[in-house]
């Protein structure tokens, strides 16, 4: 008995060649969308000193209580594998003394994270994420371009059925206040909540509001909204994000429901959701840190920024029928009949991969037909024939896949020919 396949670890996936037209095309949108704005990229390495992730996303959110990838290396420092991409910039930022620069700084990155979670559809323990961070403005108007950057990246791929749900949550002035509010609220229902929820009330109470639990639905229905409860600057900020963003064409919903995961985010938050799923997967989610880099030891800067999924975006591509069309580079198929003629064969696919012309080649199949049918079946524009003919006489049979047609060339005219050719097409 042969030895079993070893399989990937649950919850993570391979992007397959087929896969990787969409990857592919959605990481080029969301680059040129930044590229187009001004931000420049960043990348920061795959795992971090646990303590970034305690002290940056918060010690009671559902990320760094139970679903981080923590080990310790061989010189026993408590590692972890990137949960989320914000943190570890706002580090890099201070680290490499970005401070410095004019600000705000503006940086994208498009990476890989993992999450210790459930798997479901969407729902992945690695996954990839696109991320744009600015860092040092304090301003509303930056609020609301990270918005419509954001819903500028779904129209651009086309992708209709999106609504970008906004709310604040509040400064370190406020929102204290607020939640004495909201666990008032709750004192007395404290036996109608999930086993979760009670937790929630204890440690991060704020969470009380997007439980999915039918119960939890119930009551929240009731409960005082944190918009009625900001303080003046931040209910004036908000005020101002929303002016903004009613200036430009963008589907948003007020929705005081959206307190996000994460102890970061201060102020203005936001959820890109899909017409269907609502909460269950949003496509992207962001919103303002304004304490973020000081919580990591710098100076006090405000910042604010947003993340998209992008296994949820291409499935909602998928979803809402939007095909690409492959764009292959290979457009010469090179086919042989005899060793002389293999021998020239591989010196004409080389010569055409020199002068960076796209082209393939089986030299395990010896029959013309086979290797016709391959062509055909890559969607090659043009077969280059040599037969053993050709090899004697120096020369190339071009087949034009569509029409059929045939023509002979010399050996040494071929690069150019084909070169041209493919140029007009
Ligand atoms: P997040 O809401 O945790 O925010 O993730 C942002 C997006 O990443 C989600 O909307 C979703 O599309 C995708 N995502 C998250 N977890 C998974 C998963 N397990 N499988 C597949 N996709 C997933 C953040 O990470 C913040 N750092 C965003 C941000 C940037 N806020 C300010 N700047």
């Amino acid at each position: 008995m042969g030895k079993k396949i070893i399989q990937k670890p649950r919850g993570t996936k391979d992007i397959l060649p087929e896969d990787q037209r969409y990857f592919k095309y959605v990481q080029n949108v969301l680059e040129n969308v930044a590229e187009e704005a001004g931000f420049r990229k960043i990348e920061t390495p795959g795992f971090e000193d646990t303590s970034l992730f305690v002290r940056g996303v918060g010690k009671e959110t559902d990320i760094v209580g139970k679903e981080m990838y923590t080990f310790k290396d061989k010189s026993g420092n408590s590692i972890t594998l990137r949960p989320e991409g914000t943190a570890p910039v706002v580090r890099a930022y201070l680290e490499n003394g970005m401070q410095s620069l004019p600000q705000p700084v503006s940086l994208y990155y498009f990476s890989n994270f993992f999450r210790y979670e459930r798997p479901q559809a969407g729902r992945y323990r690695e996954f990839w994420q696109f991320g744009l961070e600015v860092i040092g403005d304090k301003n509303p108007l930056v609020d609301a371009n990270i918005i419509a950057t954001a819903s500028r990246i779904y129209k651009k791929m086309d992708i209709k059925d999106i609504s970008i749900q906004v709310n604040s949550i509040g400064c370190s002035s406020c929102r204290p206040k607020y939640i004495k509010f909201l666990k008032q609220y709750y004192a007395g229902s404290l036996n109608k909540l999930c086993a979760d929820c009670k937790k929630r009330y204890k440690t991060n109470p704020l969470r009380l509001l997007d439980c999915k639990n039918e119960k939890c639905m119930t009551l929240q229905a009731e409960a005082p909204q944190i918009i009625n409860n900001l303080c003046s600057a931040c209910h004036e900020h908000f005020k101002l994000v929303l002016e903004y963003i009613d200036e430009l064409d963008i589907n948003y919903e007020l929705n005081p429901k959206i307190v996000r995961g994460f102890d970061y985010y201060t102020g203005t938050v936001f959820e890109v959701w899909n017409g269907r799923d609502g909460a269950q997967n949003s496509l992207g989610a962001g919103g303002r840190y304004d304490d973020l880099v000081g919580l990591l030891g710098g100076p006090k800067a405000p910042a604010v920024g947003f993340g998209a999924g992008v296994e949820r975006t291409i499935e909602e591509m998928e979803k809402e029928g939007i095909e690409l069309v492959e764009d292959r580079n290979v457009n010469i198929f090179v086919a042989q009949l005899g060793s002389k003629a293999r021998k020239k064969c591989f010196k004409l696919l080389n010569d055409l991969l020199d002068a960076g012309i796209g082209a393939e080649a089986r030299f395990d199949k010896g029959g013309i037909g086979d290797q016709l049918k391959i062509a055909s079946k890559l969607g090659v524009e043009y077969t280059l024939l040599i037969g053993q003919r050709e090899a004697f006489d120096e020369t190339v049979i071009i087949k034009d896949m569509v029409s059929g047609n045939q023509e002979v060339f010399p050996y040494e005219k071929i690069v150019k020919v084909m070169s041209k050719r493919l140029k007009k097409d």
